[in-house]
Order: structure tokens, then sequence, then C-alpha cells
């Protein structure tokens, strides 16, 4: 398929790119200039296009608002010094979208719309994309139902976009105080919590605001049948470090297949850091708080890269933990991003160079 023919490309009139300021950017608020779309109808994708960024008329009864019959991702794109651009791994958001879309019963989007609409789209908004550690373009690629049509079935119609965001950091407080969550869950077995579901950070947003009322920024997931393994936090997979050992929740049905989560295992294993994948007893975190063998406990996701969590509560007992500046957080995050930003060598082939 030689898509550069069908690619349809409506570049704006009127660029916003000197209205925003780039220095106090709340994240996911603003948007660049264009925005790719393609519709999928009579069972098909359609001709791909990009269009100025703009508004989407939509029927009311539009299947996905009635239903929830919508995926994403989210990605980030990276500017060095000699103003190239890269994206990290996206072969894996790629993958990762079709996998959603098809436990949402959603059709696949071909690789070759997804990639050459992806890069045209961030050549051209390449003047979004600052330079220096920190800086970023979030690009979010979504599907969603679009049939007009409120029957309790699988949409004939699907819209699949691409928007992008100049981003800086996620988290704007000083402090990542986390509540472990015995009452709701994040997923259950046989469910949807590997996809990125729209619906699984809707759900999310009831029980956070709680904690957030008590004082936690966000809460440590366990597993909905019994609520004593620690599985994700916030929106985040969560590693724990017990002496010098890494520690975090396998891949499974209810766990994100994060791709942050993916590097920093791999490249603990590539400094000699154990790592170990498997259940995360609530107990056996208590016991290593309690005894002084619990060091870090961070998150980690495309939005935060890496978070430190400085604090976590358990039945009303709040547990601190120690923030030090060599901590396996710190060396992961600067391990990945160095790479992203195309500040040193990328041994895992990581990096991908727009354009
Ligand atoms: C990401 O890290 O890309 C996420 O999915 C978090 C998002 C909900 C802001």
């Amino acid at each position: 398929m030689n898509l550069t023919k069908h690619l349809a490309v409506t570049k704006t009139s009127q660029s916003r790119l000197t209205s925003v300021n780039f220095e106090e950017l709340s994240f996911g608020e603003i948007f660049t200039d264009h925005m790719f779309v393609c519709d999928f109808k009579n069972g098909t994708w359609q001709t791909p296009e990009i269009l100025p960024y703009q508004n989407i008329s939509m029927a009311p009864s539009a299947s996905a608002l009635h239903y929830g019959q919508a995926v994403f991702e989210g990605m980030k794109a990276y500017k060095d010094a000699t103003d190239q651009l890269w994206l990290f791994r996206p072969e894996l958001n790629f993958q990762r979208i079709n996998k959603s879309s098809k436990r949402l019963e959603m059709p696949e989007f071909p690789k070759e719309f997804f990639f050459q609409g992806l890069e045209t789209l961030l050549e051209l908004d390449s003047e979004w994309v600052k330079p220096g550690l920190g800086n970023s373009l979030y690009v979010r690629p979504f599907v969603f139902a679009s049939e007009a049509c409120v029957q309790a079935s699988p949409s004939l119609e699907y819209k699949f976009m691409i928007i992008c965001s100049p981003v800086k950091a996620y988290y704007s407080g000083s402090e990542l105080n986390v509540l472990i969550e015995k009452k709701y869950s994040r997923a259950a077995s046989g469910g949807v919590g590997y996809a990125k579901a729209a619906g699984n950070y809707a759900a999310q947003f009831y029980p956070t605001a709680q904690a957030m009322k008590k004082g936690y920024q966000q809460i440590i997931w366990t597993d909905s049948s019994t609520h004593s393994y620690l599985e994700e936090a916030g929106t985040m997979n969560i590693f724990f470090r017990i002496e010098d050992k890494l520690i975090t929740a396998p891949i499974g049905d209810t766990i994100l297949d994060g791709i942050t989560r993916k590097s920093v295992i791999e490249w603990a294993r590539h400094q000699g850091i154990t790592v170990e994948e498997r259940p995360v007893a609530i107990t056996e975190i208590i016991e290593a708080a309690k005894s002084g063998t619990l060091k870090e406990i961070f998150g980690s996701g495309t939005a935060v890269v890496i978070s430190p969590i400085d604090g976590f509560a358990f039945e009303g007992t709040d547990y601190r933990l120690p923030q030090t500046e060599d901590s396996f957080a710190s060396q992961a995050k600067n391990a990945i991003t160095s790479i992203q930003y195309n500040l040193v060598e990328d041994p895992f082939g990581w990096r991908h160079k727009v354009g």
C-alpha cells in the first residue's frame, strides 16, 4: 500500500504556535495545529487525512458516548539539540492499540496508516516540540465508535485520530503520596484491565477523588478478588525496591503492559539489577517498610516517565519512603530520558527517528 498517495493533508492557514507559553504548560490542555483522522465505514478504513486541529461533529447517538467503545494510546515525541525528532518504541504503542481495539471488538488499524500518519503529523507540527530535557510532545492516538446508533452492539463505524499536546511534567505537586485501596478495583480478572480502554480511566476518578479528600494524590490498586496484592498506582505501573531487588506485578489480564515498565525492567536487568515480575503481597511491602528493607516505590508511565512515591498509607497507617539522589527511580529515569532525548547511545534500539 502506498499511503503517501492516499494521505490527504490540509494545512492550517493560521498557526497558533506563537500564542502558546511553552514555559507554563498544564498537561494536555493545549493542542498542536494539526490532527490525523481516519474513518472506518462499510467494513474498511477510508482515506486518512491530516486536518487543522478542530472540533469534530458527532451524532448524540454515537455509540462511544453511550457504551464507551473507545481505546487510546499515549506516546511522546522528543527533540534533540540538532532539532531532530524522535519517538520512543512506537511499534509497541501500535501493537497495543490494536490489542486494546480487539478486546473491545473494534477493527484493527493498518500499520502503514499509523506510521505514515503519525510521522507526517509530527513533521508538520515539529515546531511545537521544544528541545531540552522535560519538554516533549504528548501524542494521543485514539479510536472510538462513531456510528449513530444506541443498540448495545459493536459499532459499524469508527474514527481513528491522533492529536498532540506539548507538555512538561505530569504531576505538578512536589509530593506523591498514595493510598492502598481495598474496596474499589481498577480491573478484574477476565476484564479489560490490560487494554487502554477509555472506561478504565473513568472508573478510577471516583475512588481517586475520595483518596484526594484524605490528602493522597493517587491510589495503589489491589487485585479485585482478594485485595491482597498490589497491581498499579493511579495510571502508572508500579515498582517496589526491597534491598537491591526490584519487584513489579506480572503482566496479565488486569495489568497494563506499560512501555515504560518494560523499559525499566530491560534497563535494570542490563544494569545487573534483579527484577522479579510476580504478585506483590501487601503484607510483604508492609513488613519490608517496617523492617527498613523497603527502599523505594515508584510509578512508571508514558506521561510521568518515572515518578517516585514519597509515602503510602494502608489501613490508617502512613509509611514514609526515603528519597535519595542515586535511587533506582532516578537512575532509571535518567537512563531512559537520556535515550529518549538522544543524549546517549541507545544500546537497546528503543529510539525511533522521525523523518
Ligand atoms: C500515559 O502515561 O500515557 C497514560 O496513559 C496516562 C494518561 C491517562 C495521562
